[in-house]
């Protein structure tokens, strides 16, 4: 079974809170919050405020929040206290990367580094065993919807074996063109937690395609 977490960027802003809650209720674990910066993507999502009220609403929500900005130390301990539970930077921001995690330790919040699809994931080596997630990314940051890029499943698999080999034990998300086409060669490829947008909220049925992806 995989763990679903729903990239709420694709969600209706009109009815967050409910879209958040169908999803939930579907069997998701956890709530996939994109946050872009219009600088290190070529785009702008939401912050800070929209977590908080997400989380006053639904507290016993996960929040997996990815952080798609230049520089993340400036703002962990922001998200952390509007109810992050776990904090993706990405490798490629301007901060040093022992400084980020350190600041996410500190603030309470599970740890997550992530690559690019151009990334190789021999980058990451040296933060593996710091890590309790690791989100390789199968499209460019920034919009949903794109296609999946497969270059990701070849990593997916490199950060298994190395996970093995060192007896590590950090999650393998990935995220970016993951449906139901897709997510059985991810599942394959080692990846523990499938993050979706497009595929569960653009669905006729969000709930029915939460339930398929997780059954994966
Ligand atoms: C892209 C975001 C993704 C995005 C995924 O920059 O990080 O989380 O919302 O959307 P889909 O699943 O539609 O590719
Ligand atoms: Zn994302």
């Amino acid at each position: 079974m995989a763990i679903i977490s729903p990239s709420i960027l694709s969600a209706d802003f009109c009815r967050l809170e409910e879209d958040c809650r169908l999803v939930l209720d579907a069997g998701a674990q956890m709530l996939h919050f994109d946050v872009m910066d219009g600088h290190f993507v070529p785009n702008i999502s939401f912050g800070v405020p929209v977590l908080a009220s997400l989380h006053r609403g639904m507290p016993s929500a996960f929040f997996d929040v990815h952080l798609m900005i230049s520089h993340p130390l400036d703002y962990v301990d922001a998200f952390a206290g509007a109810g992050a539970g776990l904090i993706n930077f990405h490798l490629e921001s301007e901060d040093d990367p022992g400084d980020v995690l350190h600041a996410i330790r500190a603030a309470g919040c599970k740890a997550g580094m992530t690559i690019k699809p151009d990334t190789p994931a021999g980058y990451l080596s040296t933060w593996l065993d710091q890590l309790d997630l690791v989100l390789v990314m199968s499209v460019e940051p920034g919009f949903g919807g794109q296609k999946f890029q497969s270059s990701a499943l070849r990593k997916l698999e490199a950060l298994k074996a190395a996970r093995k080999a060192r007896g590590l034990d950090f999650l393998l998300e990935v995220d970016g063109g993951v449906n139901a086409g897709t997510a059985p060669f991810c599942v394959e490829a080692g990846a523990d937690i499938l993050v979706a947008g497009s595929a569960i909220f653009s669905a006729a049925d969000p709930a029915a395609a939460v339930g398929a992806l997780a059954s994966l």
